[in-house]
């Protein structure tokens, strides 16, 4: 597996167009990618990050002259959203263009869109000339990647190549909207671009998905437990519990994660706790043996939707 620079993208192109696997970066988290309409490489995929075959993939595009070529009867909503947001960390569902392999979106009639805003994500899928589908660059369960050094980490020898774009702007993976999942839009997953964002533009309030929600699962990624270290990892949201708890004997090894703001006594070791660092720290929890993550979120974190979204998958 090569570690390529932002210079060698003509190599990463040339490898996606022979149906390689190569991880690039975006400004949420790195993605891997394989050409949308070789229903051979987006197996690939399935294969390497040993990805449940019920769990579809998102379609980056470079430009929404390339949309007409993956989706189909697009509603308005997507231009206001669209206007609004790309290039950017959000994903849209749309109908999936009879033309893309069913594989990219797990057998489903609908796609998920996004225009990246990433300038390395961005060159390279112009370079290749066709959308990419890409998850996240990380072994299915395990943290998304926000770092070259994770992508080796989880695909060495199984994968084409890396490019270097350094840590991601953001952190944490894209919102993810649906259109087509009835009557009202529907949030799939928080991200930066919030709930009230979205209603803003559109004009209009929009469904939150709940995985507890009966019938058929509209977003089959959001079952599976996620961003999870080996270590478990319990949440607090009282000091004063947590500090009771790490004032209790243990030989665990322990790991505590809070935000700069708070000062937290007690006998483990301290890192802090941001959507930057939150996917970094659970790979550093694997590779340094802790055996708890104790994380604390304060009423700031508790507000961060997306933040919370992804702690509450990785302790499930
Ligand atoms: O920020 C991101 O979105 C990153 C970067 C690489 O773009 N990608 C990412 O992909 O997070 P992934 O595969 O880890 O997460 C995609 C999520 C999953 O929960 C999946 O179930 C959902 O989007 N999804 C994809 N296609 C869908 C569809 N057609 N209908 C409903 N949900 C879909
Ligand atoms: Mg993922």
């Amino acid at each position: 597996m090569k570690l390529l620079t932002a210079e060698q993208i003509d190599q990463a192109a040339q490898l996606l167009k022979a149906d390689e696997l190569v991880a690039f970066p975006t400004e949420t988290v790195y993605g891997l990618g394989a050409r949308v309409f070789s229903a051979s490489a987006i197996q690939k995929i399935f294969t390497a990050k040993n990805r449940p075959a019920d769990n579809p993939l998102i379609v980056h595009i470079s430009s929404l002259d390339q949309l007409h070529l993956i989706a189909a009867e697009i509603p308005d909503q997507f231009y206001q959203l669209a206007d609004a947001f790309f290039p950017g960390p959000l994903t849209i569902i749309l109908k999936r263009h009879p033309l893309v392999p069913a594989i990219v979106s797990a057998g489903m009639d609908t796609i998920a869109v996004r225009m990246p805003n990433h300038p390395l994500a961005q060159a390279l899928i112009k370079r290749v000339g066709e959308p990419l589908a890409a998850p996240s660059a990380n072994l299915s369960g395990k943290p998304s990647a926000t770092l070259p050094q994770h992508v080796l980490e989880d695909f060495k020898g199984k994968i084409a190549a890396v490019i270097d774009g350094g840590s991601p702007e953001i952190g944490i993976e894209s919102t993810v909207i649906s259109l087509v999942s009835g009557d009202k839009p529907q949030l799939m997953r928080p991200g930066i671009i919030t709930k009230q964002q979205i209603e803003q533009v559109l004009g209009a309030e929009i469904d939150v998905y709940r995985s507890s929600d009966k019938g058929k699962i509209a977003s089959p990624g959001m079952k599976y437990r996620h961003y999870a270290p080996r270590a478990p990892i319990l949440l607090f949201q009282s000091l004063k519990e947590l500090e009771a708890y790490l004032n209790t004997a243990s030989p665990k090894k322990r790991m505590v994660l809070a935000s700069e703001r708070v000062i937290i006594r007690g006998n483990a070791s301290f890192f802090t706790l941001s959507m930057h660092t939150l996917y970094a720290l659970l790979r550093l929890s694997d590779r340094e043996g802790y055996e708890e993550v104790l994380v604390f979120c304060d009423i700031e974190d508790q507000k961060n939707s997306a933040l919370m979204n992804r702690l509450q998958h990785a302790t499930k």
